[in-house]
């Protein structure tokens, strides 16, 4: 299959094409559409309710979209007239090349972090257990928990446990990184930690998508910025342009109520 490519030559990691999503009757989003080529880190900021955490939920089918495309290194996500992804297994193997990572943690609880981290190559990915094991040796490694291997979540802080869940979705060498809201549920001085290992993935890199409300962060390290606004992107750009010159009025009082 022809990768999708950009006026640059750069081929898309991911597309999001006029993406429509209603909970009943509320239109939650309303024709989003985004273009990340390998390597962009897109930050996509916006007021509680604007709709990221759908948007990136409906990018990896957690929640199915009502309409729109979605297009993962060149595969479209072939899906039903109602909205409903046509293929169960194509959304699983799309899934794998998306690395989620949750406000929340979201690790299994009852198992250790190295199990975490070796739970989906193994079991899903049906990769070696050694080459699993020895994979997620390094990852541990790099989120600095190399020594907290055998250790369960519930005897580390908010801000271990969320390294670790970025290890864990390191794991599958994921296409696309979703990161939302990584460091909200921390306690400030866990943010710095997790901060350096979200910017070292990008400074490698990494293809991601980033909801944050660390605006200083997501100017820091966006190669390019969406606003979301009650489900529509308000406003785009560059990090320079939207923090320092934003257009629309809604951009600049919502960055007054952040800063
Ligand atoms: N499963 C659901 N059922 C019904 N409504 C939902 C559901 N999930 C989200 N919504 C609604 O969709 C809107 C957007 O929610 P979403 O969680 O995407 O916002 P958000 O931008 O991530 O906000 P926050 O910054 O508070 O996390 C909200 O009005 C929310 O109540
Ligand atoms: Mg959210």
């Amino acid at each position: 299959m022809t990768a999708n490519r950009t006026a640059d030559g750069e081929p898309s990691a991911i597309q999001v094409i006029d993406l429509c999503k209603n909970f009943g009757s509320v239109e939650v989003l309303k024709g989003v559409s985004l273009d990340a080529r390998k390597g962009d880190v897109v930050a996509i900021i916006g007021g509680s309710g604007s709709g990221k955490s759908t948007l990136l939920r409906c990018t990896n089918f957690l929640e199915t979209p009502t309409s729109g495309k979605i297009i993962v290194d060149g595969e479209e996500v072939a899906m039903r007239a109602d909205g409903r992804p046509a293929n169960r297994r194509q959304i699983e193997r799309i899934r794998s090349r998306l690395g989620m990572v949750f406000q929340s943690f979201n690790l299994w609880t009852h198992r250790t972090l190295l199990e975490n981290v070796i739970e989906v190559p193994v079991h899903v990915l049906g990769m070696h257990r050694d080459a699993a094991t020895a994979r997620a040796f390094d990852l541990l490694d790099r989120v600095g928990l190399r020594d907290k291997a055998d250790t369960y979540p519930a005897y580390l802080s908010g801000g271990q446990q969320q390294r670790a869940a970025i290890a864990r979705a390191l794991a599958v060498d994921p296409t696309v990184m979703l990161f939302d809201e990584p460091t909200s549920a921390l306690d400030p001085e866990l943010v710095g930690d997790v901060l350096r290992v979200i910017r070292d993935l990008a400074q490698e890199g990494r293809t991601m998508l980033l909801v944050t409300h660390e605006m200083k962060f997501a100017r820091e390290v966006a190669s390019h910025v969406l606003y979301l606004s009650e489900g529509r992107i308000e406003e785009q750009g560059p990090p320079e342009q939207l923090f320092a010159n934003p257009r629309s009025e809604r951009l600049q009082q919502f960055l007054q109520t952040v800063h």
